[in-house]
């Protein structure tokens, strides 16, 4: 570690030291989301099984709530439930990074963990620089940093050229960059190497003026490129789309295209963009494989430039978290999320209740035991008005049987105005709900659609309830989380 590193890591654990009471103080800690222990958490980075032990890196500012130089901060995990936190892994010491250690991935290189980034630079007037860097560690733990492996820009491309996400397909390593053109227009880059350090730049493999896009968006950032299920999917978070009805509601959004990839020729033949995740918070989602095939992804539940300053946390000193980690396959043309059966670890004291609900009656069921819980919905099938289901007395879901609309509402903590987001399922039959106590995720139907979002609801409400306009009766089973 050079001089600088080493100041900058114990500089950033005096701050962090001085706030770590927040665990006791702040309601809105999560209990089983991936969080900073102080400061701003942004893109989930580097993730990866290596040696038998996942390791989640984060964009992170351990000193405050805004989004300054960026640190990669680092947890490890054995099973995807109980996270290490680890020691800082990059911090922004070095000239080709010295505004931060931008997103970017992680390999397995010959059992040398390999970290490939971007490293941002800005002058005085603002004037960026983009360089993908490289680090190592032979222990998972301590990174060493070898610079930048590319310097330079391909012609026709801004400095908003980041977010490496690399893999190895036979004998050659292939990355994808996220990208904008001189024309301010969002796409993917490839690129090819056989040593991770010498690269060659292979074309545009998506975006504005490729395969039909004209315009989609003014940059995309954190791509993400993989096989499965017997197709290709590209997962990109793209800014500057506007919003389209229901679609595109949030001031930025992660989505995917499915198709086919030529790597050779860097060619991806794809369909429609459709969006992850419906709710309010979800961005910059990463995706990795573990031994046994399984594709994973975890996001940012959070989007840059919406709300922050809505975010109570702020008071104490930290804000966002990153998403449950999901299982990804795709169905009927689509991707579909489950949350990964490790979370089933954390349940305890199930139980199970069958009720009609009707017209009039507010099911109520009773306080909550904890403000981490897990709920399995089903008999929605029946549903043929208007049903709701409130927790907290802070967020909503409604469903409206005849137009088929599933909405989340929760309040803005600053106007207090209610807020919505919506999507469209053709028949509700089963609702999954992992609460935490800042955050709700809902998957419906076993995966067809997400609906994310953090919420603060008082520290003392407790309640949950349920309506209907018209008799149905439902099965919930609930479990606590801890
Ligand atoms: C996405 C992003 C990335 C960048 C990082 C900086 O949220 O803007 O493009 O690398 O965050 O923190």
């Amino acid at each position: 570690m050079t001089d600088n590193e080493k100041k900058l890591h114990e500089q950033a654990y005096e701050e962090v030291e001085k706030k770590r009471h927040i665990d006791k103080i702040d309601p809105y800690r999560q209990i089983f989301h991936v969080m900073p222990p102080t400061g701003l958490l942004n893109d989930p980075n580097g993730w990866i099984k290596w040696k038998g032990t996942y390791h989640l890196f984060y964009q992170w500012y351990p000193y405050d709530t805004t989004h300054g130089s960026k640190y990669w901060g680092h947890y490890s995990s054995k099973d995807l439930v109980t996270w290490k936190e680890e020691p800082i892994a990059l911090a922004p010491s070095e000239w080709y990074e010295k505004n931060g250690c931008y997103s970017g991935s992680a390999v397995d290189n010959n059992g040398v963990l390999t970290l490939i980034y971007t490293g941002n630079v800005k002058d005085e007037e603002d004037r960026r620089d983009s360089y993908q860097c490289v680090a190592t560690s032979t222990d998972g733990t301590h990174f060493t940093k070898l610079g930048p492996v590319i310097e330079s820009l391909p012609d026709g491309y801004t400095a908003h050229f980041r977010d490496p996400k690399v893999w190895k397909q036979g004998e050659l390593w292939y990355m994808v960059l996220g990208a904008q053109t001189v024309e301010e227009k969002g796409r993917v880059v490839l690129y090819t190497s056989k040593n991770l350090t010498d690269w060659e730049f292979k074309g545009a493999i998506a975006g504005a003026g490729i395969g039909g896009i004209t315009d989609f968006g003014y940059m995309w950032e954190c791509p993400d490129l993989f096989s499965l299920d017997s197709k290709d999917v590209l997962i990109i978070s793209p800014q500057g789309l506007e919003q389209e009805g229901i679609h595109y509601q949030n001031k930025f959004q992660a989505g995917y295209f499915i198709g086919e990839v030529n790597l050779d020729n860097a060619i991806f033949h794809h369909g429609d963009f459709a969006e992850l995740d419906h709710g309010f918070e979800f961005y910059a989602p990463q995706t990795t494989v573990d031994e046994n095939g399984r594709r994973l992804l975890t996001a940012w539940m959070g989007v840059p430039e919406q709300d922050e300053e809505t975010q109570p946390t702020v008071t104490n000193g930290w804000l966002h978290c990153l998403t449950i980690p999901r299982e990804l396959h795709i169905h009927e043309g689509r991707l579909w999320q489950t949350p990964v059966k490790e979370l089933q670890k954390l349940r305890h004291d199930h139980e199970s209740i069958t009720q009609t609900l009707s017209t009039s009656d507010l099911l109520t069921f009773g306080d909550l035991a904890e403000t981490a819980m897990e709920f399995v919905l089903t008999g929605l099938e029946e549903i043929k008005g208007i049903f709701e289901w409130t927790f907290r007395n802070e967020a909503r879901l409604i469903f409206n049987a005849a137009s088929h609309m599933l909405t989340l509402e929760r309040r803005n903590t600053r106007t207090h105005l209610t807020e919505q987001r919506h999507v469209r399922i053709d028949s509700l039959k089963r609702l999954h709900v992992f609460m935490d106590a800042s955050s709700l995720e809902i998957f419906i139907n076993g995966g067809e659609a997400v609906m994310s979002a953090r919420y603060f609801p008082s520290p003392k409400d407790k309640s949950l309830t349920m309506r209907a306009d018209e008799q149905v009766m439902i099965s919930l089973d609930k479990w606590v989380l801890s």
